[in-house]
């Protein structure tokens, strides 16, 4: 008998997806490498220690046999690290594989990787699929978000696995959707984990408020848990039950060193928004919280150094809450516009409802909000100048406003509520001061610049000295 679909790589992810596959009903095989003494039997030991795999998995450490057990056209869930290590087992594989055979990366890959593998591949008539997988090991386990992407016809042939392990919709529909050509849905997953930074970001943020209010970690747990009838989303769910964990007598909150680390995404993000030329100024601003908050001894010196206000905040937790709100808008707004904008840049006809609608529930983005963006993107491009969000985004604004500038009286750090709320004062700006800086571009490297009020839009240079 051969197995339908195999999984390389039984680390967390790859573990999790094979037992998720073999209680869908597939016959799954799974393969970890041999390393003498230190990667031994571990598929065969996996398999053993999980009563679902034993009909349904065939375990293996010879990559060899491990091929030769698929199904052909041989269809192989790569679940190793991102980077170097997808091109090694790319390799290993190359030998034992025959033409149609479908790859599919599941690691958190970059997208630019994911072109070239597919091109790559496609020279040997074979297919690579590059697909964003979100909900961490549980997702994994019980249904993930999965955002698959390269040429349609290999997706074709992998589609009813993908979708049967995928979390389900409030319509029972997967969280599972074909999202276009190219590293298309690992560029997607990318940008689902740079609104995560944000989203991170900004519940740190109001974390960071409500504890200058002196409120305790029991009482801001309650009041996240308020929030949680309006604003419910995964994030703020695991927030409340991180804010009550204790160890021994102490919350283990407290005893958690605060510098955040990262494995890549925010940073590639980042980097893919200077590139775009989208002002997404959100996840920036989440990335270099990250990297301030490791700069641990620097700030210890710094607050030696430098004198604080004595005063404690006072923020009303409702303003709070509509702050939070109107910067999860603008988060939202920026990543799908981000999205939308690379989309056109490579021709990928990215569906952006689709895309929210397959983050409604598996993975680690999943939220209520996220329900209604859907239902706007599917008429709409844009949140900015859609309802229900324009009354919301005004609504709020004003809540923000003073908890930004109380904050800023109370030198207290917000930078994406900040980032947000600049963002916003920027936009709604129709006339704004950027005619200077074309001046001085002009002036000192006579980069021209063009007229108001002159539909020609002709450059003009101007000889500013003398
Ligand atoms: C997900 C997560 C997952 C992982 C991040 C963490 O969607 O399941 O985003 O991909 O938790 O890579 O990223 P950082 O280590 O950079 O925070």
């Amino acid at each position: 008998m051969k197995a339908e679909i195999g999984v390389l790589g039984m680390g967390v992810m790859g573990r999790s997806l094979s037992r998720n596959l073999a209680r869908n009903g597939f016959v799954v095989s799974i393969y970890n490498r041999h390393v003498d003494g230190v990667e031994e039997n571990v598929a065969r030991d996996f398999k053993a220690a999980h009563p679902e795999l034993a009909e349904a998995a065939m375990a293996y450490d010879d990559i060899s046999a491990f091929v030769q057990s698929l199904a052909i056209p041989r269809k192989i869930l790569l679940m190793v690290n991102a980077g170097p290590a997808v091109d090694a087992v790319m390799e290993d594989l190359s030998a034992h594989l025959e033409e149609n055979d479908i790859l599919i990366d599941a690691g958190n890959s970059h997208y630019q990787d994911t072109i070239r593998r597919i091109k790559t591949m496609k020279e040997r008539n074979l297919h690579f699929i590059g697909s964003g997988v979100s909900g961490g090991e549980k997702g994994a386990l019980i249904g993930p978000s999965i955002m698959p992407s390269g040429e349609y016809k290999a997706y074709q042939h992998i589609s009813r696995y993908l979708e049967a392990i995928a979390a389900k919709d409030s319509n029972n529909q997967p969280c599972c959707a074909y999202i276009g050509e190219q590293g298309s849905g690992h560029f997607v997953k990318m940008i689902h984990n740079g609104i995560e930074y944000a989203e991170m970001q900004l519940l740190a943020e109001c974390y960071s408020i409500l504890k200058a209010q002196k409120e305790s970690n029991e009482s801001i747990a309650n009041i996240f848990e308020q929030w949680m009838e309006d604003q419910g989303s995964y994030l703020l769910q695991i927030s409340v039950d991180i804010l009550r964990k204790k160890e021994g007598d102490a919350y283990l909150l407290d005893l958690i060193l605060d510098k955040a680390a990262n494995k890549g995404t925010g940073k590639w993000a980042t980097s893919t928004i200077a590139d775009s030329g989208e002002p997404a100024t959100m996840i920036p601003a989440a990335l270099f919280a990250r990297y301030l908050s490791s700069f641990k001894d620097q700030r210890t010196k710094a607050e030696a150094l430098f004198s604080s206000p004595k005063e404690y905040l006072s923020i009303l937790n409702d303003k709070l809450k509509e702050a939070y709100q109107f910067a999860r808008i603008i988060n939202h707004h920026q990543g799908f516009s981000l999205i939308k904008n690379v989309s056109d840049q490579n021709a990928w006809q990215v569906n952006l409802s689709e895309v929210a609608r397959i983050w409604t529930a598996g993975c680690i983005i999943k939220s209520d909000l996220m329900k209604d963006i859907s239902v706007t993107l599917n008429q709409a491009d844009n949140l900015l100048f859609n309802e229900p969000w324009c009354s919301q985004l005004s609504a709020t604004h004003s809540a923000t406003q003073q908890v930004v500038i109380k904050c800023m009286e109370n030198q207290l750090p917000i930078p994406c509520l900040t980032a947000a709320l600049n963002y916003f004062h920027g936009i709604k700006i129709g006339d704004g001061s950027a005619n200077l800086i074309q001046a001085q571009r002009d002036y000192f490297g006579a980069h021209t610049y063009k007229k108001k009020n002159d539909p020609s839009e002709r450059s003009y240079h101007t000889v500013w000295e003398g």
